[in-house]
């Protein structure tokens, strides 16, 4: 039975997402530690530390006998991070969830050597608040931003790159523009065009993605305007690596995630804040390793 502090989110490309992070941040700490006084990890969607899988019981049919639903918990980005050796300096974890960030005073306290710091709030805000009173010389690192939708606004990436100290894990959620970006436009709310401009920054996506063709008359009748999104899933990828290489000086190229029928979900993005030849140099080798070595 699974009990009231289990996270059940995920699925099979769960496990890839958060190896590719977790090969990131041993990699950083072991390329890093000796170049920088202070190295920080900060998880502004921690969850629990924890991720619970359930398999279904399935009933016995005809000979095959039956299976028993199967309970899993397996590390989350949290327990990760701590688990990095050599460790980080600083971890910050952050997650509105009173009962996650509950779950998390549970796996700080399992580190009582360790600097952990722990915020209840929204990300966005929470992000603003660490990064304001935070001066980055002689500092590095990594944040992981793995929200389930669209919460991450463009402001807050904004603010990531003023840094130029952080490299940045985005899980873009495809499945959340795809959503939100109906297909016909008069589906098309002000508070779905203002959650995708918010997330974006920028209102161009709603030329780039409809196409309206006016309406054309003949001496017999008259085709009606059409005015439709044109944009797949992909078109929805490119716009979102345009728009994160129009800020960050380097950008990995994302790293699909599919749900477990195969639908496009989610992307995974690498950006580099630190503009120093240097320092792209490292991320782009260690990230772009990690991300092709994975499967
Ligand atoms: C996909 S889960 C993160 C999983 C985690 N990275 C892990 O591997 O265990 C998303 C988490 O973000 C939290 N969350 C959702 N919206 C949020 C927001 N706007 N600000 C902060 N946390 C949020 C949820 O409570 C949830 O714990």
């Amino acid at each position: 039975m699974t009990s009231g502090a289990d996270h059940e989110f995920g699925n099979l490309s769960t496990d890839l997402k958060l190896s590719l992070v977790e090969g990131y941040l041993k990699a950083f700490t072991s390329a890093l530690r000796s170049k920088f006084p202070e190295l920080w990890y900060i998880d502004a969607f921690a969850g629990t530390g924890e991720r619970t899988v359930k398999t279904k019981a399935v009933p016995a049919l005809n000979f095959l006998p039956a299976i028993e639903e199967k309970i899993e918990r397996r590390r989350g980005s949290a327990r990760i991070a701590l688990d990095v050796s050599p460790c980080f300096d600083r971890i910050v974890f952050m997650d509105k969830k009173r009962k996650h960030c509950a779950a998390l005073e549970t796996l700080k306290a399992e580190f009582p050597a360790r600097e952990i710091d722990i915020v209840r709030g929204d990300a966005n805000a929470a992000i603003l608040a660490e990064l304001s009173s935070t001066r980055w010389v002689g500092k590095r690192a990594v944040m992981f931003l793995d929200p389930y939708g669209m919460d991450v606004a463009w402001s807050t990436l904004e603010a990531i790159r003023r840094t130029e100290a952080i490299d940045v894990w985005y899980l873009v959620s495809l499945a959340g523009l795809f959503r939100q970006a109906s297909h016909d436009p008069k589906n098309l709310t002000a508070r779905k065009r203002a959650a995708i401009t918010r997330m974006l920054g920028t209102d161009e996506w709603e030329s780039e993605w409809y196409r309206f063709t006016p309406p054309v008359a003949d001496l017999i009748s008259t085709i009606d305007e059409t005015h439709l999104r044109i944009a797949d899933v992909d078109a929805m990828e490119q716009f979102v690596g345009k728009r994160l290489k129009a800020l960050f000086p380097a950008v990995l190229p994302p790293r699909r995630l599919r749900s477990d029928r195969g639908v496009p979900s989610f992307s995974l993005f690498l950006a580099i804040s630190n503009p120093e030849p240097k320092a792209i140099g490292l991320a782009t080798k260690i990230g772009n390793h990690i991300l092709k070595a994975r499967t």
